[in-house]
C-alpha cells in the first residue's frame, strides 16, 4: 500500500489548481441513467470513487469511461446510455462488491426507479465515520409511489411511473435530497421538497438536470420545486471546483504561515470556512477567481460547530482540527453530522496534540509544535488532515492507508509538492 511521506518546517506559497467536485460528479454521473444518449461530462475529478461510480454505470449495461490522453481531455467523461447510444440494456442492478466500496453507489436508486421502473441496489453498510442509514432516500422515494423492499442486503424498488409529492425530510440529507431529486425529475406532476439539503453540490446536479429538461427551482435552498416531464435529453456539462479540496489547501496555507492562491474556488461556497480562517487570524481575499490565504506567524484558536450547508461542513472538521492543534489557546469542535468522525484524534495526539473527545465534542489545545510520527489514516477527511499535520511537524510523518486520501483528492501531494511542500508518495 503507498505511502505518503511529508518532512514538515517549510512555508508553502504560489498557486494551485482545484479539481472538479467529487460530490458533484457522483451524483452527476449517476444522473445520466436518466436520459438514453451519450452524456459528456468536463473537469471530472480522476479520483478512487468517481472510477467507482464509472464502474457501476459499467455494470449496469451502460459505456462509460475517461477520454484518452492527458490534461484537460482526461478530465472529460463520456457515459453511453441505452441500445442505441451502442451501450447495452440497462441492467437495473449495484451488486454488494460495488456498494460496499463506496456509498454513494446509491446515488443510482432514484434515476433507476424512475427511468427504468425498476432497481436492485445493495444497502450501503454502516462507515468509519458513522451509522448512516439512507431511511431518507426510500422515504422520498416511498412517496413519490415507488414500492420498496429490502431482502437479502438488497433494496428492491419498482415502480411504473413515479407520481409527484410533497416530500418533509426528517433529516437533512444531501445524497437522500439528490437521490429523490433525480427520480422526481421524471414523475408525473409536481413534488415539493421540504427540509433539502442546500449544498452547493445539490444546486449543481439541478443546474445539471435543468440543462438535461427538467424543471427544478429553489435548489440551494431548502425548499426545492420539481415540476416533473416525461423525458430527459443528455447533455455536455462542466463540473463546479471541489470547495472541500479548496478548503483544505487554504488551511494548508495557513498553517504553514504560506501564501497561497486556491484556484478556481467560489467564494460564497466556502463562507463559513473563510469566516473560521479569518478569526484564526489568516488573511482571506478572493483574487482572479480564486481565494488567496495569508497564514499568520501565530494562529489563534477559533470553535466550529459542524452542520449542514450554509455552516461549516463536516468534510473540513478534521483539517479545521489540525489548524486548532497548533494555534494559541484553547479550541472546540462540535461534531453534528457525523456520531464518529474522530478517529483521526489519536493519530494527531501521536504526534503531539492535545486533543480530548467527549462524545461529539473535542477540545483542542493548541501545542507549540508537533512532531513527525508514523499515522495510519481511518478516512479520507482525515487523511488529508494528518497530511496537513505533517506539514507543520518537525521532521518526517508518513501517513499509511492513503487509498483513502485516493478516493477524493486528485494528487494532493502534487499540488503540495508545487507549493514548496517537502512531501512525496512511496510506492507500495
Ligand atoms: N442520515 C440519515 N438518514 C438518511 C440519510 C442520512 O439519518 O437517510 C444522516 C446521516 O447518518 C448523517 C446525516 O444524516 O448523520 C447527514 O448525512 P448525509 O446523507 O447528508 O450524508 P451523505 O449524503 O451520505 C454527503 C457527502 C459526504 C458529506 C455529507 C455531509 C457525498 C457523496 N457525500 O454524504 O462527503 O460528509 O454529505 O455533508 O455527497 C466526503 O466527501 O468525505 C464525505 C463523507
Amino acid at each position: 500500500m503507498d505511502k505518503i511521506v511529508v518532512t514538515g518546517g517549510k512555508r508553502l506559497s504560489g498557486e494551485v489548481e482545484v479539481s472538479g467536485a467529487k460530490n458533484a460528479a457522483l451524483p452527476i454521473l449517476a444522473s445520466s441513467l436518466l436520459a438514453d444518449g451519450e452524456h459528456t461530462y468536463r473537469n471530472v475529478p480522476d479520483l478512487a470513487d468517481v472510477n467507482t461510480m464509472l464502474k457501476v454505470l459499467r455494470t449496469m449495461g451502460c459505456e462509460a469511461g475517461r477520454h484518452p490522453g492527458t490534461g484537460k481531455a482526461a478530465r472529460s467523461c463520456t457515459v453511453r446510455v441505452g441500445e442505441q447510444a451502442g451501450a447495452r440494456k440497462v441492467i437495473p442492478e449495484a451488486p454488494y462488491d460495488l456498494v460496499r466500496t463506496m456509498r454513494a453507489s446509491v446515488l443510482v436508486l432514484g434515476p433507476l426507479v424512475a427511468r427504468h421502473g425498476r432497481a436492485r441496489v445493495s444497502m450501503p453498510g454502516g462507515c468509519a465515520i458513522g451509522a448512516r442509514p439512507i431511511d431518507q432516500h426510500l422515504k422520498g422515494l416511498r412517496a413519490l409511489g415507488a414500492d420498496i423492499h429490502l431482502t437479502e442486503g438488497y433494496v428492491e424498488a419498482r415502480a411504473r411511473r413515479l407520481r409527484g409529492a410533497t416530500v418533509v425530510f426528517d433529516k437533512i440529507t444531501v445524497t437522500g435530497t439528490e437521490n429523490v431529486m433525480m427520480a422526481a425529475a421524471l414523475a408525473r406532476g409536481r413534488t415539493v421538497l421540504e427540509n433539502a439539503a442546500r449544498e452547493p453540490e445539490v444546486e449543481e446536479l439541478a443546474r445539471l438536470l435543468n440543462k438535461m429538461g427538467a424543471k427544478i427551482s429553489g435548489a440551494g435552498t431548502n425548499l426545492i420545486t420539481i415540476q416533473g416531464v416525461d423525458e430527459l435529453q443528455p447533455v455536455d456539462h462542466a463540473i463546479l471546483p471541489d470547495r472541500i479540496e479548496a478548503g483544505t489547501l487554504l488551511v494548508a496555507a495557513a498553517i504553514t504561515g504560506g501564501d497561497v492562491l486556491v484556484k478556481p474556488a467560489v467564494p460564497e461556497h466556502l463562507d463559513a470556512v473563510i469566516q473560521k480562517l479569518r478569526e484564526a487570524g489568516c488573511q482571506i481575499s478572493s483574487e482572479a477567481g480564486g481565494l488567496r490565504c495569508k497564514g499568520p506567524r501565530v494562529l489563534r484558536s477559533t470553535n466550529i460547530t459542524t452542520t449542514e450547508h450554509p455552516g461549516f461542513p463536516t468534510d473540513m472538521q478534521a483539517q479545521l482540527m489540525v489548524l486548532m492543534a497548533v494555534a494559541d489557546g484553547t479550541s472546540v469542535i462540535r461534531e453534528h453530522i457525523f456520531e464518529n468522525r474522530y478517529m483521526h484524534v489519536a493519530e494527531l495526539d501521536r504526534m503531539g496534540a492535545q486533543i480530548t473527545v467527549d462524545g461529539p465534542t473535542a477540545v483542542v489545545r493548541g501545542v507549540k509544535k508537533l512532531s513527525g510520527a508514523p499515522v495510519m489514516a481511518s478516512d479520507l477527511r482525515a487523511s488529508a488532515a494528518l497530511i496537513l499535520a505533517g506539514l507543520r511537524a518537525e521532521g518526517r510523518t508518513e501517513v499509511s492507508r492513503v487509498y483513502h486520501l485516493d478516493r477524493g483528492y486528485e494528487r494532493l501531494e502534487r499540488k503540495l509538492h508545487g507549493l514548496g511542500a517537502e512531501v512525496r508518495r512511496v510506492r507500495a
